[in-house]
This record gives C-alpha cells, sequence and structure tokens, in this order.
C-alpha cells in the first residue's frame, strides 16, 4: 500500500532526543549507546520523516565551549544539506542541567532566571540560524513538590515576563517563529506550572503578544492529566492555537510513557488523525504543521529497535489517517452522525435574527415543549456510531 509509505509531503519530524534516548531512567542508566546526530538524520530522512528538532543540549552538551558547539551546528548544517532534513523547530533544555533544580524562568532564584532566558534567546537565535518557524516551550522544572515552596502567582508574573521580552526580542528583529508552550501536569516536578492545553491558552491571553503565543501539547501529558486529548485539540484549534503537536501513545494515568503513537489508547489517536486531517464533523479547522513525535524507544531496544519504533510511528499515523478517510467517506457514518444529530449541533440555538424576547415568547420551545419525550425514547444512538468507528479502525469496513 503506498499510502502508507511516510513522504517528506506528511511532515513527519522527530525529536534528536527521541531516537538518541539511550534507556535511562530513575532506576537504571543506558541500556544503548549515544547516537550521532548525523546518524540519526541520514536514518530519519531514510525513512521517510522530514525534519529534525533538539533541545540545544541535545546537540552539543551543556557547557560545551563556543568551538565544540559550533563544530556540532556545522555537522548537523552538513547533514541538512546532504539529506535535506529541516529544522522546523527547536526548543531549550532548561530542566537537566543542577542549575535548573528549581526552574528556569520562573525558579526563586533571580540569577538562574536570568541565566535561563540568556539560554533560550542563544538558542532561538539559532534556531531562526536554521529556519526553525516553532520555539518550543516546556518548562518540566518550572513547578515545585510543595504547596509553601512556589508563590504561583509570582512564577506566573516571572513567566509572563520571560515570554513578553522573548516577544519584543523576535518582533524587534523581525524573526519569523512563533512560540509553543508544552503543557504537562506534572514529572519531573511534583506539579508543574501550566499543566494542561487549557491553563496555557487562557495564560497566552494575558501576555502582551497573544499571537505569537500557541500550544504544543503532547498526547501523554493530557492522558497522564486523564484528559480527552482529542478534545483538548479541537479547542486549540477551535481558538487557532495549536502551533505544534507532540504524537505519541500513553496508557492511562502514570508516568509519562512516551509510547509509539498508537501504542497507547488506540481510539484516542484514531479520533485526533481524523480531526487533525479532516476537521470536525462540520468543516473547521485543520492541522498544516509538522507531525512531530516525541516519544522514547523503549529500553528494552537495541538500535534495531529505535529505527523500527520511529518507523511504528510514521506508519501508526498513515494507517490511522487511512482509516479515518474510510469512515468520513462511508455513507452510513454519515447517516450515523445525522441520525446522532451530531450535525445538529452546528445549527445555532437562536433562529436568524431571533432575540430573547421571541424565545421567552415561543411556547413551543417551553410550555408546550414535551421532555417527557426523553423517557424511554428519543436515544442518540452514539453507540451506533461508535461501532461504526470502531469496524473502520479495526478494518472491516
Ligand atoms: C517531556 C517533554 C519533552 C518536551 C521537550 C521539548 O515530557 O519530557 O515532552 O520531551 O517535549 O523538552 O520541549
Ligand atoms: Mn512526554
Ligand atoms: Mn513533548
Amino acid at each position: 500500500m503506498p499510502a502508507l509509505t511516510p513522504t517528506r509531503d506528511d511532515k513527519f519530524s522527530f525529536g534528536l532526543w527521541t531516537v538518541g534516548y539511550n534507556g535511562a531512567d530513575p532506576f537504571g542508566g543506558p541500556t544503548r549507546a549515544p547516537l550521532d546526530v548525523v546518524h540519526a538524520v541520514e536514518k530519519l530522512a531514510e525513512l521517510g520523516a522530514y525534519g529534525l528538532t533538539f533541545h540545544d543540549d541535545d546537540l552539543f552538551a551543556f557547557g560545551s565551549t563556543d568551538a565544540e558547539r559550533q563544530k556540532q551546528i556545522d555537522r548537523l548544517k552538513q547533514a541538512m544539506a546532504d539529506t535535506g532534513i529541516i529544522v522546523p523547530m527547536v526548543t531549550t533544555n532548561l530542566f537537566s542541567a543542577p542549575v535548573f533544580k528549581d526552574g528556569g524562568f520562573t525558579s526563586n532564584d533571580r540569577d538562574v532566571r536570568r541565566f535561563a532566558m540568556r539560554k533560550a534567546m542563544r538558542q532561538l537565535e539559532l534556531g531562526v540560524e536554521l529556519g526553525a518557524k516553532t520555539f518550543v516551550m516546556w518548562g518540566g522544572r518550572e513547578g515545585a513538590e510543595y504547596d509553601s515552596a512556589k508563590d504561583i502567582q509570582s512564577a506566573l508574573e516571572r513567566y509572563r515576563e520571560a515570554l513578553n521580552v522573548f516577544a519584543q526580542y523576535v518582533t524587534d528583529k523581525g524573526y519569523d517563529i512563533r512560540f509553543a508552550i508544552e503543557p504537562k501536569p506534572n514529572e519531573p516536578r511534583g506539579d508543574i506550572l501550566l499543566p494542561t492545553l487549557g491553563h496555557a491558552i487562557a495564560f497566552i491571553e494575558t501576555l502582551e503578544r497573544p499571537e505569537l503565543f500557541g500550544v504544543n501539547p503532547e498526547v501523554g501529558h493530557e492522558q497522564m492529566a486523564g484528559l480527552n486529548f482529542t478534545s483538548g485539540i479541537a479547542q486549540a484549534l477551535y481558538q487557532g492555537k495549536l502551533y505544534h503537536i507532540d504524537l505519541n501513545g500513553q496508557r492511562g494515568i502514570k508516568y509519562d510513557q512516551d509510547l509509539v503513537f498508537g501504542h497507547g489508547d488506540l481510539y484516542n489517536a484514531f479520533s485526533l488523525v481524523d480531526l487533525l486531517e479532516n476537521g470536525s464533523p462540520q468543516g473547521g479547522p485543520t492541522y498544516d504543521g509538522p507531525r512531530h513525535f516525541d516519544y522514547k524507544p523503549s529500553r528494552t531496544e537495541d538500535e534495531n529497535g529505535v529505527w523500527d519504533s520511529a518507523a511504528a510511528n510514521m506508519s501508526n499515523y498513515l494507517m490511522l489517517k487511512e482509516r479515518a478517510a474510510a469512515f468520513r467517506a462511508d455513507p452510513e457514518v454519515q447517516e450515523a452522525l445525522e441520525a446522532s444529530r451530531v450535525t445538529e449541533l452546528a445549527v445555532t440555538t437562536l433562529s436568524d435574527g431571533e432575540t430573547y424576547d421571541d424565545l421567552l415568547a415561543d411556547k413551543s420551545a417551553f410550555e408546550d415543549f414535551d421532555h417527557d419525550a426523553y423517557f424511554n425514547g428519543k436515544g442518540f444512538g452514539f453507540v451506533r456510531l461508535q461501532q461504526l468507528a470502531t469496524e473502520h479502525l479495526l478494518g472491516a469496513r
């Protein structure tokens, strides 16, 4: 099936830290050797990806000299030129080094906050140089374990301050780049600031240049909070804030698993791809940015497993895309959507020009309305619709 072979047009991208994950976790050290960036770029290009993303520290170790840093940048640039791989997004590591143990932009320690801003701005410059259009900010250490340890309102103020400075900076420089905040409820901090995409979108509205800021939601992060990722993405799209996306898999409310996309909640992955590719059932915005995989090849795997899992992410996305197209095209599904009144939700509740006086005068809306008919009748048929989705998802249709 040729449609299932990834091409550059599918816009699949991978973090260098994803395929480069060496298997270290809190209970054990690495199970794999370090992965060189040039090799990673070559393999990703061969598998059909179009983009590589990275934190500063993924490419050159924290504390590198300027010469060491430049050498790695030059090697990446050469690999990009040789393969056609682009860098659609970059991000800064403000979580690994001991200096960030209480966060970066919201550390209680002002010197750390100033250092974090400088580190982020340096990576922002590199991103612009490499042609990145999105700068992701995941504040993994922006949080606390204890309520008494962090003044959350001041932390939000300091986060705002940093983002307003960055927005001013890219505006003054005329850079064509936007910022995407990545929410996560917890891990590594006990609680992280801006824990869900809803918190992040609300916060963005308080910024001086909200149009430069959107979200980079990650499947597993919303699911760690017990939330429905697809419905969160629907709202992010609705509010014009889906600037980037981290695709992976998660099985329930537990530690951040970063499984292959589709290896977690497959139903939610199906509805997600359907939404991203086809919009809501009534139309509505779709997503045309990078399909970015932020997963970790399991530490049980050797390098073969790394590339198998990278390929699996793309293949699962494409299979789901094909299944979603079949679901949408099925006349029985269309009929079931009508029967379930899914389409009726697009009809305004008041008619064109109707006022609240008209509504109050409408006896059919209240006095004569037969609400008893909803007992033992007028079922919505959502189960039938979901079974049709299941049949398409499992390839039975
Ligand atoms: C995580 C995060 C990170 C970020 C990355 C980019 O839970 O570890 O998802 O992988 O996506 O730091 O900002
Ligand atoms: Mn994650
Ligand atoms: Mn992520």
